[in-house]
């Protein structure tokens, strides 16, 4: 009697144990797979001069998914120092500009890349209107930006103010002078945070 229920409690042990090393063995084979695979992507971006919008679609060319312009209502002036000008303004005021482009539904998408011109070492006024507008909470974001030798500055800490609740991956900042040649750069940055093979 106590031998049979001995082997029945090995056999039940056996069982538990094959269960736990197959769901192991399928989360691992999870991780492997690229988020690009996984998660349905939105490439969302501003860009002025054009120079963001390279990168914008070298990223949604690699990663794949949709693509979204974010644009103002009222376009910025060509010139240099007005813009200039303007940005600081709506920067110190927090201004946000209404959108003549929005996102139908923003829901399904769980992988957003959100990218930007440097303006002032933050993102301009139409990317706070669009990340104002849309509630990224539990959705993975990505930044990218070009720049003019500032980098990212301080537009990453500034994601995560109006993002709270969205885990952030690795962000790439590339010169405006270099995006035509960062499509190598691009898709290592898009490697090395496992969103492609
Ligand atoms: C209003 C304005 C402010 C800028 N401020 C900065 C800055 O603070 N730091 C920086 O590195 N580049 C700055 N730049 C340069 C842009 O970030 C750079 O030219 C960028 O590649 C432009 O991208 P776009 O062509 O997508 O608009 C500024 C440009 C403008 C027009």
């Amino acid at each position: 009697m106590h031998v049979r229920r001995i082997v029945l409690s090995a056999a039940a042990l056996l069982m538990c144990l094959c269960a736990y090393r197959a769901n192991g063995a399928a989360e691992e084979a999870g991780d492997a797979r690229p988020l690009a695979e996984t998660k349905k992507v939105l490439v969302a971006y501003f860009s002025h001069t054009g120079n963001t919008r390279v990168v914008a679609e070298q990223i949604h060319q690699a990663a794949g998914g949709d693509i979204f312009e974010i644009l103002s209502e009222k376009p910025y002036p060509a010139d240099y120092n007005a813009c200039v000008e303007q940005a600081r303004q709506e920067l110190d005021s927090g201004y946000l500009p209404p959108l003549k482009t929005k996102i139908e539904d923003i829901r399904p998408y769980d992988l957003i890349f959100i990218g930007y011109p440097n303006w002032w070492s933050t993102f301009p006024a139409p990317v706070r209107a669009f990340l104002s507008e849309n509630d990224l909470s539990g959705k993975t974001v990505v930044p990218f930006c070009t720049h003019g030798g500032g980098g990212m500055g301080r537009s990453v800490t500034d994601i995560s103010k109006l993002c709270p609740n969205s885990p952030m991956l690795e962000g790439i900042a590339i010169p405006g002078s270099d995006v035509r040649n960062a499509q190598d750069t691009v898709r290592e940055w898009l490697r090395r945070n496992r969103i492609t093979k």
